[in-house]
Protein backbone atom coordinates (compact mmCIF):
# COMPACT_ATOMS: atom_id res chain seq x y z
CA UNK A 1 0.00 0.00 0.00
CA UNK A 2 1.57 3.25 -1.16
CA UNK A 3 0.54 6.31 0.76
CA UNK A 4 1.46 10.11 -0.39
CA UNK A 5 1.65 12.82 1.84
CA UNK A 6 -1.07 14.60 -0.28
CA UNK A 7 -3.34 13.04 -3.28
CA UNK A 8 -4.68 15.62 -5.83
CA UNK A 9 -5.27 13.24 -8.34
CA UNK A 10 -7.83 11.14 -6.36
CA UNK A 11 -9.85 14.37 -5.71
CA UNK A 12 -9.72 15.19 -9.41
CA UNK A 13 -10.79 11.60 -10.20
CA UNK A 14 -14.07 12.40 -7.31
CA UNK A 15 -15.20 15.75 -9.05
CA UNK A 16 -13.70 14.84 -12.72
CA UNK A 17 -17.01 15.49 -14.35
CA UNK A 18 -17.67 18.84 -12.91
CA UNK A 19 -14.47 20.19 -13.12
CA UNK A 20 -13.87 19.20 -16.78
CA UNK A 21 -17.09 20.80 -17.67
CA UNK A 22 -16.59 23.74 -16.51
CA UNK A 23 -13.34 24.18 -17.52
CA UNK A 24 -14.73 23.39 -21.36
CA UNK A 25 -17.29 26.14 -20.44
CA UNK A 26 -14.87 28.89 -19.11
CA UNK A 27 -12.69 28.28 -22.50
CA UNK A 28 -16.00 27.96 -24.76
CA UNK A 29 -16.64 31.98 -23.14
CA UNK A 30 -13.26 32.64 -23.35
CA UNK A 31 -13.84 34.09 -20.04
CA UNK A 32 -9.91 34.15 -18.73
CA UNK A 33 -9.44 37.18 -17.37
CA UNK A 34 -12.34 39.20 -14.78
CA UNK A 35 -15.76 37.81 -15.79
CA UNK A 36 -18.46 35.86 -14.10
CA UNK A 37 -16.47 33.29 -12.62
CA UNK A 38 -14.13 35.47 -10.54
CA UNK A 39 -17.37 37.12 -9.20
CA UNK A 40 -19.68 33.92 -8.39
CA UNK A 41 -16.09 32.64 -6.50
CA UNK A 42 -15.64 35.88 -4.72
CA UNK A 43 -19.22 35.98 -3.18
CA UNK A 44 -19.23 32.20 -2.77
CA UNK A 45 -15.94 32.53 -0.91
CA UNK A 46 -17.32 36.03 0.88
CA UNK A 47 -20.08 34.05 2.40
CA UNK A 48 -17.73 30.92 3.71
CA UNK A 49 -15.65 33.18 5.13
CA UNK A 50 -19.04 35.20 6.73
CA UNK A 51 -17.41 38.46 5.47
CA UNK A 52 -18.60 41.02 3.41
CA UNK A 53 -15.53 41.11 0.62
CA UNK A 54 -13.63 38.63 -1.45
CA UNK A 55 -11.28 39.94 -3.38
CA UNK A 56 -9.62 37.40 -6.10
CA UNK A 57 -5.72 37.58 -6.41
CA UNK A 58 -2.82 35.89 -8.02
CA UNK A 59 -1.37 33.69 -5.44
CA UNK A 60 -1.35 33.33 -1.67
CA UNK A 61 1.85 35.76 -1.31
CA UNK A 62 0.84 38.50 -3.36
CA UNK A 63 -2.66 38.36 -1.18
CA UNK A 64 -0.52 39.28 2.22
CA UNK A 65 1.70 41.64 0.09
CA UNK A 66 -1.37 43.67 -1.45
CA UNK A 67 -3.50 43.70 2.20
CA UNK A 68 0.09 45.12 3.64
CA UNK A 69 -0.25 47.31 1.10
CA UNK A 70 -3.56 48.21 1.42
CA UNK A 71 -2.71 49.40 4.75
CA UNK A 72 -0.58 51.63 3.87
CA UNK A 73 2.41 49.54 5.15
CA UNK A 74 5.49 50.81 3.37
CA UNK A 75 9.43 51.48 4.25
CA UNK A 76 10.26 52.45 7.83
CA UNK A 77 7.37 50.28 9.25
CA UNK A 78 7.80 47.08 10.97
CA UNK A 79 5.85 44.02 10.56
CA UNK A 80 5.58 40.92 13.53
CA UNK A 81 4.91 37.68 12.61
CA UNK A 82 5.80 34.22 13.59
CA UNK A 83 8.83 32.48 13.67
CA UNK A 84 7.04 28.89 12.28
CA UNK A 85 5.31 29.57 8.66
CA UNK A 86 6.21 29.24 5.04
CA UNK A 87 9.14 32.19 4.33
CA UNK A 88 5.77 33.69 2.29
CA UNK A 89 4.46 35.49 5.03
CA UNK A 90 8.02 37.10 5.47
CA UNK A 91 8.48 37.49 2.03
CA UNK A 92 5.07 39.76 1.57
CA UNK A 93 6.52 42.20 4.59
CA UNK A 94 9.76 42.42 3.22
CA UNK A 95 7.96 43.35 -0.03
CA UNK A 96 6.49 46.26 0.87
CA UNK A 97 9.73 47.75 2.41
CA UNK A 98 8.87 47.32 5.69
CA UNK A 99 11.07 45.57 8.30
CA UNK A 100 10.08 41.67 8.96
CA UNK A 101 9.91 41.13 13.15
CA UNK A 102 9.31 37.62 14.14
CA UNK A 103 8.24 36.10 17.46
CA UNK A 104 8.54 32.88 18.72
CA UNK A 105 5.74 30.12 19.24
CA UNK A 106 3.75 28.58 21.50
CA UNK A 107 4.97 24.57 21.64
CA UNK A 108 1.69 23.35 22.07
CA UNK A 109 -0.07 24.37 18.86
CA UNK A 110 3.29 25.65 17.12
CA UNK A 111 1.15 29.20 16.38
CA UNK A 112 1.90 32.51 17.70
CA UNK A 113 2.71 33.09 21.28
CA UNK A 114 0.56 35.73 22.66
CA UNK A 115 3.04 36.30 25.59
CA UNK A 116 5.80 36.91 23.07
CA UNK A 117 4.38 39.39 21.27
CA UNK A 118 3.34 41.66 23.86
CA UNK A 119 7.39 41.29 25.31
CA UNK A 120 8.13 42.05 21.80
CA UNK A 121 6.04 44.96 21.51
CA UNK A 122 7.17 46.18 25.40
CA UNK A 123 10.48 45.73 23.94
CA UNK A 124 10.83 47.79 20.54
CA UNK A 125 8.89 50.31 22.29
CA UNK A 126 11.21 50.72 24.89
CA UNK A 127 14.08 51.80 22.41
CA UNK A 128 13.91 54.82 20.89
CA UNK A 129 15.47 53.82 17.71
CA UNK A 130 12.02 51.27 16.98
CA UNK A 131 9.41 52.75 18.95
CA UNK A 132 6.19 52.55 17.57
CA UNK A 133 7.45 51.15 14.63
CA UNK A 134 5.37 48.33 14.64
CA UNK A 135 2.40 49.08 12.34
CA UNK A 136 0.67 45.37 12.04
CA UNK A 137 1.04 42.07 13.06
CA UNK A 138 0.33 38.89 11.05
CA UNK A 139 -0.67 35.43 13.07
CA UNK A 140 -0.66 32.76 10.89
CA UNK A 141 -3.22 29.91 11.33
CA UNK A 142 -0.47 27.06 10.15
CA UNK A 143 -1.45 23.48 9.88
CA UNK A 144 -5.00 24.70 9.61
CA UNK A 145 -4.94 25.36 13.53
CA UNK A 146 -5.91 28.57 14.42
CA UNK A 147 -3.90 31.36 16.33
CA UNK A 148 -4.74 32.11 19.70
CA UNK A 149 -6.64 35.09 17.94
CA UNK A 150 -8.54 36.67 21.42
CA UNK A 151 -5.00 37.79 23.32
CA UNK A 152 -3.62 38.88 19.93
CA UNK A 153 -6.52 41.19 19.07
CA UNK A 154 -6.35 42.69 22.38
CA UNK A 155 -2.04 43.02 22.26
CA UNK A 156 -3.03 44.79 18.52
CA UNK A 157 -5.66 46.85 20.27
CA UNK A 158 -3.30 48.27 22.96
CA UNK A 159 -0.46 48.89 20.54
CA UNK A 160 -2.86 50.20 17.70
CA UNK A 161 -1.63 47.52 15.15
CA UNK A 162 -3.62 46.52 12.26
CA UNK A 163 -3.85 42.37 12.27
CA UNK A 164 -3.73 40.35 8.95
CA UNK A 165 -4.17 37.05 9.35
CA UNK A 166 -1.93 34.38 7.36
CA UNK A 167 -5.26 32.25 6.30
CA UNK A 168 -3.62 30.53 3.64
CA UNK A 169 -3.29 26.90 5.42
CA UNK A 170 -6.86 27.51 7.11
CA UNK A 171 -10.00 27.20 4.74
CA UNK A 172 -13.17 26.90 6.95
CA UNK A 173 -11.39 27.20 10.51
CA UNK A 174 -13.28 28.22 13.30
CA UNK A 175 -11.81 30.33 16.21
CA UNK A 176 -13.96 30.52 19.12
CA UNK A 177 -17.35 30.47 16.86
CA UNK A 178 -15.99 32.81 14.55
CA UNK A 179 -14.75 32.27 10.38
CA UNK A 180 -10.99 32.34 10.63
CA UNK A 181 -10.36 35.02 8.08
CA UNK A 182 -13.21 37.41 9.29
CA UNK A 183 -11.63 38.38 12.68
CA UNK A 184 -8.85 40.49 11.72
CA UNK A 185 -8.52 43.46 9.61
CA UNK A 186 -8.20 41.83 6.76
CA UNK A 187 -7.60 37.95 6.03
CA UNK A 188 -4.96 36.13 3.28
CA UNK A 189 -5.97 32.59 1.77
CA UNK A 190 -3.46 30.68 -0.61
CA UNK A 191 -5.11 28.43 -3.08
CA UNK A 192 -2.00 26.32 -4.30
CA UNK A 193 -3.37 23.54 -5.28
CA UNK A 194 -2.42 21.21 -1.98
CA UNK A 195 -4.10 23.58 -0.11
CA UNK A 196 -7.50 22.64 1.34
CA UNK A 197 -9.03 24.42 -1.19
CA UNK A 198 -6.84 24.50 -3.64
CA UNK A 199 -6.68 25.97 -7.47
CA UNK A 200 -5.25 24.08 -10.43
CA UNK A 201 -2.47 26.23 -10.85
CA UNK A 202 -1.63 29.90 -8.53
CA UNK A 203 -4.49 31.38 -6.87
CA UNK A 204 -5.25 33.43 -3.87
CA UNK A 205 -7.57 35.74 -2.10
CA UNK A 206 -8.10 39.03 0.63
CA UNK A 207 -11.24 38.71 2.46
CA UNK A 208 -12.39 41.39 4.85
CA UNK A 209 -15.45 43.34 6.52
CA UNK A 210 -13.89 46.81 5.39
CA UNK A 211 -15.47 48.28 2.35
CA UNK A 212 -12.28 51.00 1.64
CA UNK A 213 -9.38 48.06 2.34
CA UNK A 214 -11.40 46.05 -0.29
CA UNK A 215 -11.76 48.46 -2.56
CA UNK A 216 -7.95 49.48 -2.26
CA UNK A 217 -7.11 46.33 -2.38
CA UNK A 218 -8.79 45.71 -5.43
CA UNK A 219 -7.50 48.51 -7.30
CA UNK A 220 -3.49 47.62 -6.39
CA UNK A 221 -4.42 44.20 -7.43
CA UNK A 222 -5.19 45.92 -11.06
CA UNK A 223 -2.85 48.07 -11.72
CA UNK A 224 -4.33 50.24 -9.94
CA UNK A 225 -7.45 51.28 -11.05
CA UNK A 226 -11.09 50.06 -11.10
CA UNK A 227 -11.86 50.74 -14.75
CA UNK A 228 -10.17 50.08 -17.77
CA UNK A 229 -7.70 53.04 -17.56
CA UNK A 230 -8.31 55.46 -15.04
CA UNK A 231 -5.54 54.16 -12.74
CA UNK A 232 -5.33 56.15 -9.89
CA UNK A 233 -1.87 54.60 -8.28
CA UNK A 234 0.75 52.28 -9.59
CA UNK A 235 -0.19 48.70 -8.49
CA UNK A 236 0.44 44.95 -9.63
CA UNK A 237 -1.11 42.70 -11.97
CA UNK A 238 -1.92 40.16 -9.18
CA UNK A 239 -5.65 38.84 -10.31
CA UNK A 240 -7.54 35.75 -10.04
CA UNK A 241 -8.09 34.47 -13.57
CA UNK A 242 -11.57 32.55 -14.92
CA UNK A 243 -10.41 29.21 -15.14
CA UNK A 244 -8.96 28.94 -11.74
CA UNK A 245 -12.34 30.92 -9.97
CA UNK A 246 -14.42 28.63 -11.87
CA UNK A 247 -12.21 25.45 -10.41
CA UNK A 248 -12.28 26.94 -6.54
CA UNK A 249 -16.23 27.29 -7.11
CA UNK A 250 -16.87 23.70 -8.11
CA UNK A 251 -14.50 22.88 -5.25
CA UNK A 252 -15.72 25.42 -2.58
CA UNK A 253 -18.83 23.33 -2.52
CA UNK A 254 -17.26 20.45 -1.60
CA UNK A 255 -14.86 21.82 0.95
CA UNK A 256 -17.15 21.24 4.11
CA UNK A 257 -17.46 17.94 3.42
CA UNK A 258 -13.45 17.73 2.66
CA UNK A 259 -13.11 19.25 6.13
CA UNK A 260 -14.75 17.20 7.58
CA UNK A 261 -12.97 14.00 6.45
CA UNK A 262 -9.70 15.40 7.26
CA UNK A 263 -10.71 15.90 10.96
CA UNK A 264 -12.12 13.22 11.09
CA UNK A 265 -8.66 11.54 10.33
CA UNK A 266 -7.15 13.85 12.60
CA UNK A 267 -9.46 12.49 15.12
CA UNK A 268 -8.25 8.20 14.16
CA UNK A 269 -4.84 9.30 13.73
CA UNK A 270 -4.84 10.55 17.55
CA UNK A 271 -6.56 7.14 18.70
CA UNK A 272 -4.25 5.18 17.21
CA UNK A 273 -1.12 6.75 17.74
CA UNK A 274 -2.02 6.48 21.35
CA UNK A 275 0.50 4.41 23.40
CA UNK A 276 3.85 5.40 20.79
CA UNK A 277 5.62 8.04 22.13
CA UNK A 278 4.34 10.69 19.56
CA UNK A 279 3.08 13.68 20.21
CA UNK A 280 0.34 13.93 18.46
CA UNK A 281 -1.47 17.68 17.46
CA UNK A 282 -3.39 19.70 20.30
CA UNK A 283 -6.49 22.24 19.31
CA UNK A 284 -6.88 24.80 21.40
CA UNK A 285 -10.04 25.05 23.49
CA UNK A 286 -13.32 25.95 21.43
CA UNK A 287 -11.72 26.33 18.12
CA UNK A 288 -12.16 24.12 14.73
CA UNK A 289 -8.93 22.93 12.92
CA UNK A 290 -9.14 22.06 9.72
CA UNK A 291 -5.89 19.88 9.53
CA UNK A 292 -3.97 20.95 6.30
CA UNK A 293 -1.24 18.93 7.70
CA UNK A 294 -1.04 16.59 10.27
CA UNK A 295 2.02 16.79 12.43
CA UNK A 296 3.82 15.36 14.96
CA UNK A 297 6.09 15.75 17.39
CA UNK A 298 9.51 13.22 17.70
CA UNK A 299 12.37 13.35 19.42
CA UNK A 300 15.00 15.23 16.96
CA UNK A 301 17.45 12.08 17.30
CA UNK A 302 14.79 9.20 16.19
CA UNK A 303 12.46 12.14 13.40
CA UNK A 304 14.81 10.80 10.42
CA UNK A 305 14.86 7.47 10.92
CA UNK A 306 11.25 7.47 11.47
CA UNK A 307 11.07 8.94 7.93
CA UNK A 308 13.26 6.56 6.77
CA UNK A 309 11.48 3.36 8.21
CA UNK A 310 7.93 5.03 6.49
CA UNK A 311 9.71 5.59 3.30
CA UNK A 312 10.38 1.63 3.21
CA UNK A 313 7.19 0.82 3.96
CA UNK A 314 6.22 3.51 1.16
CA UNK A 315 4.65 5.98 3.49
CA UNK A 316 5.01 9.38 2.26
CA UNK A 317 6.02 11.92 5.25
CA UNK A 318 7.36 15.62 5.15
CA UNK A 319 8.58 18.13 7.04
CA UNK A 320 6.64 21.84 7.84
CA UNK A 321 9.11 23.39 8.40
CA UNK A 322 12.69 21.81 8.82
CA UNK A 323 14.30 26.05 9.19
CA UNK A 324 12.35 28.28 11.57
CA UNK A 325 12.07 31.37 9.56
CA UNK A 326 14.96 33.34 11.32
CA UNK A 327 17.33 30.70 11.26
CA UNK A 328 17.11 30.61 7.53
CA UNK A 329 20.11 31.98 5.37
CA UNK A 330 17.58 34.83 3.90
CA UNK A 331 17.78 36.23 7.19
CA UNK A 332 21.36 36.07 8.02
CA UNK A 333 21.13 39.97 7.90
CA UNK A 334 18.47 40.35 10.88
CA UNK A 335 21.73 38.87 13.07
CA UNK A 336 19.39 36.28 14.79
CA UNK A 337 20.71 33.15 16.99
CA UNK A 338 18.82 29.83 17.14
CA UNK A 339 18.15 30.85 20.81
CA UNK A 340 16.47 34.14 20.04
CA UNK A 341 13.30 31.60 19.14
CA UNK A 342 14.26 28.17 21.18
CA UNK A 343 10.28 26.79 20.47
CA UNK A 344 10.20 27.30 17.06
CA UNK A 345 14.23 25.92 16.47
CA UNK A 346 13.36 22.97 18.89
CA UNK A 347 9.92 22.29 16.89
CA UNK A 348 11.39 22.51 13.69
CA UNK A 349 14.38 19.74 14.72
CA UNK A 350 11.21 17.36 16.07
CA UNK A 351 7.95 17.78 13.33
CA UNK A 352 6.63 15.43 10.95
CA UNK A 353 3.47 15.74 8.88
CA UNK A 354 1.82 12.69 8.41
CA UNK A 355 0.10 11.73 5.16
CA UNK A 356 -3.58 13.95 4.93
CA UNK A 357 -5.72 14.59 2.61
CA UNK A 358 -9.98 13.85 2.73
CA UNK A 359 -9.62 10.98 0.58
CA UNK A 360 -7.21 9.10 3.49
CA UNK A 361 -9.16 5.60 4.02
CA UNK A 362 -8.91 4.52 8.06
CA UNK A 363 -7.37 1.24 6.40
CA UNK A 364 -4.17 3.51 5.50
CA UNK A 365 -4.25 5.87 8.75
CA UNK A 366 -4.32 2.06 10.64
CA UNK A 367 -1.41 0.88 8.42
CA UNK A 368 0.64 3.99 9.39
CA UNK A 369 0.09 3.79 13.04
CA UNK A 370 1.10 -0.34 12.91
CA UNK A 371 4.12 0.90 10.97
CA UNK A 372 5.14 4.09 13.81
CA UNK A 373 4.43 1.33 16.19
CA UNK A 374 6.32 -1.38 14.90
CA UNK A 375 9.10 1.48 14.79
CA UNK A 376 8.71 2.63 18.49
CA UNK A 377 9.23 -0.90 19.29
CA UNK A 378 12.07 -1.49 17.73
CA UNK A 379 14.49 1.43 18.53
C1 LIG B 1 1.35 29.95 5.66
C2 LIG B 1 1.46 30.34 4.21
N1 LIG B 1 1.45 31.65 3.90
C3 LIG B 1 1.53 32.05 2.62
C4 LIG B 1 1.61 31.15 1.58
C5 LIG B 1 1.77 31.66 0.19
O1 LIG B 1 0.80 31.21 -0.69
P1 LIG B 1 1.12 31.03 -2.25
O2 LIG B 1 1.97 29.82 -2.39
O3 LIG B 1 -0.24 30.86 -2.85
O4 LIG B 1 1.79 32.26 -2.71
C6 LIG B 1 1.58 29.77 1.87
C7 LIG B 1 1.58 28.76 0.81
O5 LIG B 1 2.40 28.33 0.17
C8 LIG B 1 1.53 29.36 3.22
O6 LIG B 1 1.53 28.07 3.54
Amino acid sequence: MSIPLVDLQSQYMSIKKEIDSIIAEVISKSAFIGGPYGKSFEEAFAQFCGVKHCVGVGNGTDALFIALKTLGISAGDEVITVANSFIATAEAITMTGAKVVFVDIDPRTYNMDPNKLEECLRTRNSKPETRNKVKAVIPVHLYGQPADMDPILAIAKKYNLKVVEDAAQAHGAEYKGRKIGSIGDMACFSFYPGKNLGAYGDAGAIVTNDDNFALKARMFANHGRIGKYDHEIEGVNSRLDGLQAAILDVKLRHLLEWTENRRKHAYLYNEYLKGTDLITPAEIDNVKAVYHLYVVRIRKELRQKLQEHLKSKDISTGIHYPIALPNLKAYTYLSHSESDFPEATRASQEILSLPMYPELKEIQIQFIAERIKEFSSKK
